[in-house]
Formats: C-alpha cells, structure tokens, sequence
C-alpha cells in the first residue's frame, strides 16, 4: 500500500521541498515556451502542494491522484484556504477525463516514477497528447536512472525528528529497473512512537527511453532539463523536468 497512512505526514516530510520556487519554475517554463496557459490537469498531484498555489495564481486546475487520502488532505487544505478545486481518485493509467484541448498537462515529483509498465507509461503519454490543444504543454519531471541507480539503490535514509522518525531503504532490481523502498514510520503518541509500515515502487527510466515514448505519443517538440534549471539535463542530474509541446 502507497500513500496510506503515509499521506497524514506527507507535508510534514516535505517541508523542505520549495513548492514556491517549484511554482515559479513552471511558470518559467510557461513564459519560456511562449503558451497561453489557462487551465492546467495536473496528474499525481498529492496533497495539492502545487495544485493550490497553481490555483490562487488563477489557473483553471484539476488534480487526479490515484490515493483518495492525499486527495483527502488536499481537498481540506484547499477548503481551508477557501479555494474551490476538483479533485479526483483515479490511476492516471485509465484516465477517466474528457475535456479536450487543455493547455497545459502536469505532473510533479516522480509521479510517473511510480509506473512500472512501459506500456503504461506510453499510453499515458498517448492519453495526455489526445487531450492537449495544439501547442499545449506538457511539464513533469521524473527522479533519474542516475539517482534511483547510483543514490538510492542500496542505501539507507532516515530522520529522526522530536514526533516523526523515519526509516528508508532502497533495494534497486538492475534486470527491471525498479527499487523497492522500504519506509518505516514512527509517529508519536504520547509517551511512546507509532510504528507504520509502506513499501513503495518505483522505476528507473532513462531519458531517452522516455524520449522514444514522447516521440512514439506524438510529441516531437521536448526539451530536457536538469534539476529547475534550463540546462540540458546530463548523466548526473537528479531530478530530470521534460517539457514536451504538441
Ligand atoms: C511523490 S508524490 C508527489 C505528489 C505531488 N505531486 C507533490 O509534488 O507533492 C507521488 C504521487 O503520485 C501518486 N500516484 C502514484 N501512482 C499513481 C497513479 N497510477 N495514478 C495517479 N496518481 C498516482 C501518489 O498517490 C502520490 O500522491
């Protein structure tokens, strides 16, 4: 089970990730490909980090996740900071969404990481290109070969804070290209910790695998970043953005 009870601590463990700076990443992008974006689908969206600012900066956005207890948390914050947003449960490998020339499709923060089929993946890229207008934009990173082969496989990480500590350790499957991440979580409660598990899956795509699957959906126009920045991305980025135009 993925995003259970994990996703209660989500933003909790997160609070070092930028979603500001992440916003104003995208937005860069946007400006830079020179589109006019009004609405936004934003796939795996979570517990609404990005969707939220997204929307209080105007944008016309629908989140998908495939974990109703992340939409759970996202749909409260949003209520909370009374912003009205559609989020909907489903696995982003049988879309269900029928509104057609979007302007701009999203997906943040190894969302696609966690589809382990090739032919998964392709026919999301086939699904995102069916709904896209003309010179609409597709933005989304993955966690890189590099990261999950070399940084994570084989390697521990924890943390160890006054109410949450964390295991997590990674055991990568060079033949499929998959790592396993054990995470073991401890919540306290009072005098004593909680003790939750999650095992998560996740796969290792290459750039130009993922390229070829572009490609294959329609895309001819994409361009390969590295880590927020607009360089192209090399054999050690970590955190590799693709924006992709129809
Ligand atoms: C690392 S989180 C990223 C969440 C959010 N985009 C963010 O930046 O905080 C990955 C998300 O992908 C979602 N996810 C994984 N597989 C999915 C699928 N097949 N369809 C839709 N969402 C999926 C998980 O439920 C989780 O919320």
């Amino acid at each position: 089970m993925q995003y259970k009870n994990f996703a209660f601590i989500y933003d909790k463990l997160m609070d070092d990730v930028d979603y500001n700076m992440w916003v104003n990443y995208i937005e860069d992008i946007i400006k830079k490909e020179n589109v006019i974006v009004k609405n936004i689908l934003e796939l795996a969206c979570g517990t609404g980090n990005l969707t939220i600012p997204l929307a209080q900066k105007e944008y016309d956005i629908v989140g998908i996740d495939i974990s109703e207890e992340m939409l759970d948390i996202a749909r409260k914050k949003s209520l909370e900071q009374g912003i009205d947003i559609v989020f909907l449960n489903q696995d982003m490998r049988e879309l269900d969404f029928e509104v057609y020339n979007l302007d701009c499709v999203l997906c943040a923060c190894d969302g696609f990481n966690y589809i382990l089929e090739e032919d998964d993946l392709k026919n999301v890229f086939k699904s995102i290109y069916s709904l896209l207008k003309n010179n609409g934009i597709f933005i989304f990173d993955i966690s890189s070969y590099f990261k999950i082969s070399n940084i994570l496989s084989g390697n521990t990480f924890g943390e160890n804070r006054e109410d949450i500590a964390y295991i997590w350790q990674n055991y990568f499957d060079e033949e499929e290209n998959i790592v396993e991440m054990d995470l073991a979580f401890f919540i306290r409660n009072g005098e004593y910790f909680e003790r939750f598990e999650e095992i998560h899956y996740q796969r290792a795509y290459k750039n130009e695998e993922i390229l070829d699957f572009l490609k294959n959906a329609g895309f001819e126009d994409v361009k390969v970043y590295k880590d927020f920045t607009f360089y192209e991305a090399d054999e050690e980025s970590q955190r590799v953005f693709f924006v992709c135009k129809k």
